[in-house]
């Protein structure tokens, strides 16, 4: 096995020089402890992290509950890789991906890794308020490791394979993305989600069907057109498809307070009860 290098850019950051021996060492000890370089999130509103910014909502006790269930799934039947998709731009599926890798990573108690490959519109980072490097496309064009594009996220202790810079021209993921490469990636995590483009066009997403175990389909509520999900779901096949995630209902938070009442704000200030008194 070559040597690895890691090596992190941020100033802050401890610069790690790890040979493939301590990587293995390090592979040895907790999920939280996994030798990739670490990048720290300024968690705000526009992340739209709600189980970290805010854990009492509705939004943030329903991505808890899609992660029992997930990982009671797991248990009975192989389920590592995830397919997040949706039948048009800009239902959600980034905004699901983060949120439900901090809640299966559980601050670091897995080994998550959030696989960006919607590398014709890469925005992971961006939501993150992190600084582009090297990710998914750079490793197939260069056949280099993807190990080494892969960093930690704190707080939240998912890890994250970004995008990458956009390559023009199609047929990318179709004729690179092989079983090989996820079953290098899976013998270090538990789980891999994948952050994927819409189901049209379709060649992208059948393709990363064949490479997954499941998939976990998102619709805006009250914007992706009911035709848009019936089509996805011939696409998909129902065999695939584990659950349908409901991003944007309004009307939860009424119930959520009357159980926990109080509202308690992250910035410190008074807090108020959902009903304005
Ligand atoms: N529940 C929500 N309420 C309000 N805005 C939301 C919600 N979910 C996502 N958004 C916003 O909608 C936009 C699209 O969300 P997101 O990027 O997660 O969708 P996407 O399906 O991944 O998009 P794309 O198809 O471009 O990859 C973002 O600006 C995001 O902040
Ligand atoms: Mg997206």
């Amino acid at each position: 096995m070559q040597n690895r290098t890691y090596k992190a850019e941020s100033e802050k950051d401890e610069i790690l020089d790890a040979t493939s021996d301590e990587f293995l060492k390090g592979l040895e000890r907790a999920d939280s402890d996994l030798p990739f370089p670490v990048e720290t999130v300024s968690v705000t509103e526009e992340c739209r992290l709600v189980i970290q910014t805010d854990p009492r909502s509705a939004g943030a006790d329903r991505f808890r509950l899609v992660q029992m269930r997930l990982r009671h799934l797991q248990a009975s039947k192989k389920l590592r890789n995830l397919l997040i998709t949706s039948p048009t731009p800009g239902d959600g599926k980034s905004t699901v991906a983060i949120n439900l890798a901090t809640a299966l990573a559980e601050k670091g108690k897995r080994a998550v890794l959030l696989l960006e490959a919607d590398v014709y519109r890469p925005s992971l980072l961006k939501k993150l308020g992190l600084s582009p490097w090297a990710g998914l496309t750079e490793c197939l064009d260069n056949k280099s490791d993807p190990m080494l594009a892969i960093r930690r996220v704190d707080p939240m202790g998912f890890y994250i394979l970004p995008g990458g810079t956009p390559t023009p021209g199609g047929n990318f993921l179709q004729s690179t993305l092989t079983p090989q490469f996820f079953e290098g990636l899976a013998t270090t995590f538990k789980w891999i989600l994948v952050d994927s483009p819409p189901t049209t066009p379709m060649a992208e997403i059948l393709a990363l069907k064949v490479l997954t175990d499941a998939t976990l389909l998102v619709a805006r509520a009250g914007e992706t057109p009911r035709e848009g999900i019936e089509s996805a779901i011939q696409t998909l096949g129902r065999d695939h498809i584990i659950g349908i995630v409901l991003n944007g209902m309004e009307g939860l938070e009424k119930v959520y307070s009357k159980y926990y009442g109080y509202v308690q704000p992250n910035d410190g200030s008074k807090g108020t009860r959902f009903n304005g008194k």
